[in-house]
């Protein structure tokens, strides 16, 4: 153990040596980027780089106008630091022009006190932020709905298949005319068994995990439906095939990317959209972390998948419900599919994210992988 005054000799001799600032920010994880009085960039840390997909030597290059319309209020914020020659923030910012698309961003911008009009921004995505709020209050919504599915399918099925099988016995012994709503009682009956089914999963059972291949169930996934339900969409595949294998309950995650696959075939099928596309793309993201939930436990989700359709978007009204149990905009839908995916992300500790705007909706997924595996190809 080191005494408090070799520590304080310790800690000035450092001192002395203070790296300089563009290394203190280039160690930062937060993106931050420097505009000099001309709204050039002067400065990004690595952060700001992959926050913004642009390496540093393409952004030496450019202004902000190049990659933010004038009239996004990002150039206000930077005006008000040059006349205020304070710190401004704003939050729930959008940019969205050809190089750039971030929605709710908060932005924090300061002057720097030696280099008259340069701003320094520090940049925000707000989108991990809000969806972590809305997963943690899935959690809680689950929770409720647990103990009634619970209940809920084993109360059902018993007299379920009871009236089921009666309807069945009517069937061969009732006249034409009458074997029709025996029969229209029977698919009923199939009708809410199968609702009751897919309630099951949502009973608090530990989860068996393995190391699977994200890519086979992706392409699974995508056979599944050019077979079924998606014949006349085309898929787009951009696939890092270095990934390592995701942590997780391999039937589990096939549900999850059937789910979102069919909510992209049928938003990308309505009617104004001529050319329905499905693209799936999967990547590696670093720093993004996650608490296991009921431990002190961190654990990392670097792998990210994204469903994108070019669809009509989400409807805004139901944005803050989406993953709610019974949230459906459809005649026939019956609005468990996203509380569904929720639920079995929450369980594998991962996260999901969503972006969508008329014409293109994300939903993302933050998975953690294997530790430790022997390198293997991922495709
Ligand atoms: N990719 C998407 N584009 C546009 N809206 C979507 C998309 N995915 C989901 N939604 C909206 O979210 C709602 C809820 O989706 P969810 O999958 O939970 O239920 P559903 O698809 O309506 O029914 P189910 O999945 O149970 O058949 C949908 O009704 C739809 O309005
Ligand atoms: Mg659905």
């Amino acid at each position: 153990m080191i005494n408090p005054v070799a520590r304080a000799a310790l800690a000035l001799r450092e001192r002395r040596r203070a790296p300089d600032l563009g290394q203190i920010m280039s160690a930062l994880p937060v993106p931050v980027v420097l505009l000099d009085a001309d709204n050039r960039f002067r400065f990004a840390n690595p952060a700001a780089e992959q926050f913004l997909g642009i390496s540093v030597a393409g952004l030496s290059q450019l202004r902000l106008r190049d990659l933010v319309p004038e009239d996004n209020p990002l150039f206000l914020l930077v005006d008000q630091v040059r006349k205020g020659d304070a710190t401004v923030s704003d939050h729930d910012l959008s940019v969205d022009s050809p190089r750039l698309n971030k929605q709710g961003m908060t932005v924090q911008g300061s002057p720097l006190p030696e280099e008259p009009g340069a701003v320094l921004l520090v940049l925000q995505d707000a989108s991990a932020a809000r969806a972590l709020d809305r997963q943690l209050a899935f959690r809680g919504a689950a929770r409720s709905v647990t103990g009634m599915a619970a209940i809920l399918a084993h109360e059902v099925k018993n007299p379920l298949s009871g009236i089921r099988g009666a309807a069945q016995l009517l069937e061969t012994s009732v006249d034409a005319q009458d074997r029709e709503l025996a029969v229209l009682i029977r698919d009923e009956a199939d009708r809410i068994r199968a609702l009751v089914d897919r309630m099951e999963i949502f009973g608090e059972k530990p989860i068996a995990r393995t190391a699977v291949n994200i890519h086979r169930v992706l392409e699974h996934v995508r056979k599944l439906a050019q077979s079924g339900f998606a014949p006349h969409i085309r898929f787009h595949e951009n696939y890092d095939p270095s990934l390592p294998s995701v942590w997780g309950n391999r039937d589990q995650l096939v549900q999850v990317i059937l789910n979102l696959v069919k909510n992209a075939a049928e938003a990308a099928t309505q009617e104004e959209q001529p050319n329905p596309e499905i693209t799936l793309v999967t990547g590696f993201q670093h720093g993004m972390r996650l608490a296991v939930p009921g431990t002190t436990t961190r654990l990392d989700v670097p792998l990210l998948v994204v469903v994108r359709d070019n669809g009509p978007g989400i409807p805004d009204d139901i944005r803050p419900h989406l993953f709610e149990p019974f949230v459906s905009t459809k005649t026939t839908g019956s609005g468990l599919g996203l509380a569904l995916v929720a639920k079995i992300i929450g369980d594998h500790v991962g996260l999901i994210e969503v972006d969508s705007r008329p014409g293109r909706t994300d939903f993302r997924l933050h998975l953690p992988v294997v530790a430790d595996e022997e390198a293997e190809p991922g495709i």
